[in-house]
């Protein structure tokens, strides 16, 4: 949260699976989109939450299989859990697991949820400190959904139940699920004197439900919404003009509700790249490298035809001058980068799965003809059956003469 000197003009705040991420779409397309608008237009002064009922171990797998880019926050385990940062530096907030303490023990919720058969215990990889979760058909839970807080409460436990997708039930200290967390870190914002401008909310199921509960915040269910939420939706927030349900899946539905709601840019630099003609009007370094990798994914995938004028029309993007630094500290002017391309032209689509996707892009003005676009750039290549994602760290320099 301290990447950001001022208020964030908006903190996106969104569930992974089926949300974000298209379990349905082995191309990414979507989430690739996404990407690219978020870098482009929002990474400089806006905040990225994941939100998801998953542990931390289990979102960094998803992380390595997945074109993610590094939030800003992570809740995991259904809001029991917040850490900031990415992975390298990652922080866990004490003072939420403190509060994840208070009229919690797992011992006893282990004892009380053991006297229902019914509730079969999920995998061991899925249970955490302050999250005990099962599986359980509707009916059963919504019968052990009356009686198991009370019987907690008198034993000193007060837990929040969290029921999804008709088959998982999260046992949890009672301030936390997904709103309680978010609650929290607004709060947090707030006394730092950051209150963001605007909230975005985005998910498809029932742990998701609490987001939408936030009252500032606006919220979309994604056009593929399992309809436990869709429900909760018709009986407790019909009337708020501020959810709206997506018309289109995943991330193409978050998308549709940044332009809706008119929170910022909501066209995907993936959308609009036009190959013949570059053309910078005002100088966004963000944009612009962004929009430099996108043209390089097409040569690499062979997208466009081997022809000089795409590579001209790369290097129209930048200065003569301007320097690529690469990390292990080698330097090479970007016009000479762009000459050495030719030989990686993805003739007849041979590189078809080939990826580029660029996280935590940020630049700089370091003189008034000098801007430093420091940005890591993931890659996703097949090679047969094996795939792999390579992450390189940029530090981009480009020089413009005014
Ligand atoms: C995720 C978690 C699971 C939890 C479910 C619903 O799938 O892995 O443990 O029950 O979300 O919150
Ligand atoms: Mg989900």
């Amino acid at each position: 949260m301290d990447r950001l000197d001022g208020p964030p003009r908006l903190i996106l705040v969104t569930d992974l699976d089926c949300t974000l991420v298209d379990h349905d779409d082995p191309e990414n397309t979507d989430l690739l989109r996404f990407n690219a608008l978020w870098e482009a237009h929002y990474r400089h002064d806006s905040l990225l939450v994941y939100s998801t009922g998953r542990s931390m171990r289990s979102y960094l797998s998803l992380r390595n299989k997945k074109p993610l880019l590094t939030p800003d926050i992570a809740i995991t385990s259904v809001g029991s859990e917040i850490a900031y940062g990415g992975e390298e530096s990652m922080v866990s907030d004490d003072v939420w697991v403190a509060r994840m303490g208070e009229m919690w023990n797992r011992e006893i919720v282990l004892e009380e949820t053991s006297k229902f058969p019914e509730l079969e215990p999920q995998p061991v990889k899925s249970q955490e400190e302050h999250k005990v979760s099962f599986f359980v058909g509707r009916e059963h839970a919504v019968e052990i959904m009356k009686v198991l807080p009370g019987r907690l409460l008198e034993r000193g436990v007060d837990v929040k139940l969290v029921y999804s997708n008709d088959y998982a039930f999260d046992v949890l200290p009672k301030g936390s699920g997904k709103g309680g967390a978010l609650t929290y870190l607004l709060e947090k914002l707030e006394s730092e004197g950051k209150q963001p401008c605007n909230i975005l909310v985005c998910g498809d199921s029932g742990n998701d439900a609490e987001l939408f509960n936030i009252p500032q915040a606006y919220g979309v269910m994604v056009s593929n919404s399992h309809k436990e939420l869709l429900q909760w939706h018709e009986e407790n927030a019909k009337d708020n003009p501020k959810i709206i349900l997506a018309s289109e899946r995943c991330g193409a539905g978050m998308i549709e509700a940044l332009q809706r709601f008119n929170l910022g840019p909501s066209v995907s630099p993936r959308d609009v790249l036009d190959t013949e003609n570059f053309h910078v009007e005002v100088l966004d370094p963000a944009h612009e490298v962004v929009q430099f990798y996108l043209l390089y994914e097409k040569w690499r995938r062979g997208e466009v035809e081997k022809s000089d004028k795409y590579l001209q029309n790369l290097k129209s993007l930048s200065s003569p001058l301007g320097m690529f630094v690469h990390p292990s500290g080698v330097e090479k002017l970007i016009h000479e980068w762009i000459d050495d391309l030719d030989n990686l032209h993805g003739e007849e689509g041979k590189e078809k799965q080939f990826r580029v996707w660029l996280d935590r892009v940020s630049s700089s003005l370091i003189s008034p003809e000098t801007w430093i676009v420091k940005f890591d750039k993931h890659e996703l290549s097949v090679l047969f059956v094996l795939g792999c994602i390579q992450m390189e760290k940029y530090g981009h320099v480009r020089r413009e003469s005014y």
